[in-house]
């Protein structure tokens, strides 16, 4: 019994002291460690439309406990210092989410690069805002932008998202409470029109609803950045990099 317990807690520290290294390139048995860095511009807009922040970074997730541990020794500008902050009010923490997987990975990192600039910018708007007889507020939006978006919801205190035009009409939220919209389209596509309607049992001075929009930029040349690029290189032979192009919109209506 002593001995079983003196062999299993050697073999807890030795993993959690990282001397078994988990990652390989070895092509026979390959064990990458998998990043997304995604270059992005982030802009945030208050209830009257002006722009209150704006920032540009690279926005990096490790899919696994470890973290960036293994890979600060490589890529030392990849360190706790440059821990991304959660934005409170912003849904999904304000970034540019590319799964809702937000409550399983809850440290990532953001460096500062200077702003993207796809030849082909995406546009989100508000179409119309209208109330219905049934007493919610329809919003109507109309988005263009790269074959990926995600579209993320949160209804402020006091309002419901109460059905909107996706899906089956019945809005779902995502972990955390937060509604997540992934959108793709083929290369010819129409602008994607879409409504939202918003319950509003108790008005409150900061609006009804924050939204937020995120075109990926999965391919061509608009997928790349010089600073990508450079990071990239960095990154070590038994680790997979996934990078690409965002730009990501908030707005409080
Ligand atoms: C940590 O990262 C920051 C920002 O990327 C960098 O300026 C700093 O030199 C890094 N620290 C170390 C010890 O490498």
């Amino acid at each position: 019994m002593l001995t079983l317990t003196l062999v299993c807690t050697v073999t807890f520290l030795l993993v959690c002291s990282g001397t078994f290294f988990p990652y390989s390139s070895n092509p026979a048995n390959p064990k990458p460690k998998r990043v997304f860095l995604q270059h992005m511009t982030r802009t945030f807009h208050d209830l009257e439309g002006n722009i209150v922040k704006r920032d540009s970074g690279i926005w990096i997730n490790g899919f696994d406990y470890t973290g960036m541990s293994h890979i600060t020794p490589h890529v030392p500008e990849i360190n706790d210092t440059i821990r991304a902050h959660c934005e409170e009010n912003a849904p999904l923490c304000g970034f540019p989410w590319y799964l809702p997987v937000h409550f399983l990975i809850r440290k990532n990192w953001y460096l500062p690069a200077p702003e993207v600039s796809p030849r082909n910018p995406a546009y989100f708007r508000l179409i119309s805002k209208e109330q219905t007889p049934w007493d919610s507020v329809r919003l109507t939006f109309e988005a263009t932008g790269p074959s990926h978006m995600s579209f993320y919801v949160r209804p402020h205190k006091g309002s419901t998202l109460f059905q909107w035009s996706l899906g089956n009409g019945t809005p779902v939220t995502s972990k955390g409470g937060d509604y997540f919209v992934f959108y793709s389209h083929g290369l010819q596509a129409s602008a994607w029109q879409f409504w939202i309607e918003v319950q509003v049992i108790e008005e409150q001075p900061e609006g009804m609803v924050t939204v937020a929009i995120a075109a990926h930029y999965l391919s061509g040349e608009d997928k790349r950045s010089s600073q990508l690029d450079t990071l990239k290189e960095k990154f070590p032979d038994w680790t997979f990099p996934s990078a690409w192009v965002c730009t990501y919109s908030l707005f409080v209506f």
